[in-house]
């Protein structure tokens, strides 16, 4: 690895412009280079960002020299090309969630990590803030006792057009690929892998999900209750039931700053947690650690873990009949 760890970015839209704000929090990290479909949009983030390259295309930034890692933030069909290029030129991938469109594509992605032996970690930036590090504390200590369940949403009403990506079936749009994989995430974090699923949805004139209820059934009895959607403001709030206790994340508890337990024994108790910057240098920092300990992939979000979160994915899909020219 350089003294400095350079970092490229693919499809340098809203996310990769928060990312790369968050990269000055790093020491030693600098934007590298950029890729844009466009070449003026390369140029004017490169020009944003202090980056010395910048590529009008997706494919000459594989040449780029000296790049360590990098970030890829296009739309999530997307995802798998973008990666696979990465990894078969050898270069190490922090990619936006959902890490491809099913479980298929996941399993290829891992494949070629490990034959090219090159990093690979789905960017699930929640993952790395420090208030899911305090949260998995709490339970480890026993502060709720046995963990009896899980509620968790995230939706906001949207008045973006259809053609947007969040509504585009033909960019992988909806709600569950979008917002409600961070519900997912955390029930899986919890429990590990359901033994249950159930889902209903609203399928919108786009042809994607637009509202989602999910329900979960763990090996050890836990349930989760889950719900993602683009049609109402809901309280972005997750609780997490102990028989010992509540923890409660605040919203918006996939990037809370404050947790609190209550329980019908226990006085309430309120944590305030320090979230440095946006909170996407958690997930780079991770990654920069990772590679320069020579590892490929990370143990807090491991190849695995995204294969079982992509599988819950496919699962609750099949339950809403939701199917992408991918899984064709
Ligand atoms: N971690 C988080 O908090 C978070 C938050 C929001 C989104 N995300 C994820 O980040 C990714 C990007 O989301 P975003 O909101 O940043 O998206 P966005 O701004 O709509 O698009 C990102 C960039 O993708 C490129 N792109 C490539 N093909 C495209 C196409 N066919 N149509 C439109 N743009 C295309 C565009 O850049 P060029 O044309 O210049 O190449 C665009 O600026 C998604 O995977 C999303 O799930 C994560």
């Amino acid at each position: 690895m350089n003294s400095t760890f350079n970092w490229g970015v693919i499809g340098p839209g809203k996310i990769a412009r928060q990312f790369a704000a968050d990269l000055a929090l790093i020491p030693g990290a600098r934007l590298h280079a950029v890729a844009s479909r466009e070449s003026s949009r390369a140029q004017a983030f490169a020009k944003d960002f202090e980056a010395p390259f910048y590529y009008g295309n997706y494919l000459d930034i594989l040449d780029c020299k000296d790049l360590d890692a990098i970030y890829i933030a296009t739309p999530h069909v997307g995802h798998f090309d973008n990666t696979i290029r990465c990894l078969e030129a050898g270069i190490p991938v922090l990619c936006e969630k959902p890490l491809a469109m099913n479980f298929r594509q996941v399993e290829l992605l891992i494949d070629t990590a490990r034959r090219r032996n090159t990093f690979l970690m789905e960017a699930l930036w929640t993952r790395f803030l420090p208030s899911t590090r305090f949260l998995l504390e709490l339970i480890r200590k026993g502060e709720i006792g046995e963990l009896v369940g899980v509620k968790a949403d995230f939706g906001f009403r949207s008045e973006l057009p259809p053609e947007d990506r969040i509504f585009n079936k033909a960019l992988g749009g909806g709600a569950l690929l979008d917002i409600g994989i961070y519900p997912v995430f955390l029930a899986l974090l919890l429990f590990g892998k359901a033994s249950e699923i159930k889902a209903m949805a609203k399928i919108g004139s786009t042809g994607v999900d637009e509202d989602t209820h999910i329900l979960l059934r763990y090996p050890g009895g836990q349930l989760a209750q889950l719900h993602a959607s683009f049609l109402a403001d809901t309280k972005r709030e997750a609780y997490i039931y102990g028989d010992a206790g509540t923890i409660h994340l605040h919203a918006d508890w996939y990037q809370q700053t404050h947790l609190s337990i209550f329980g019908a024994k226990s006085e309430l108790r309120s944590y305030p947690i320090e979230k440095k910057g946006l909170g996407y240098h958690y997930e780079a920092k991770e990654v920069m650690e990772c590679i320069a300990a020579g590892k490929i992939e990370s143990d807090s979000m491991s190849h695995a873990f995204s294969a079982a979160l992509m599988l819950s994915l496919d699962s609750i899909r099949r339950e809403i009949g939701l199917i992408y020219p991918e899984d064709e």
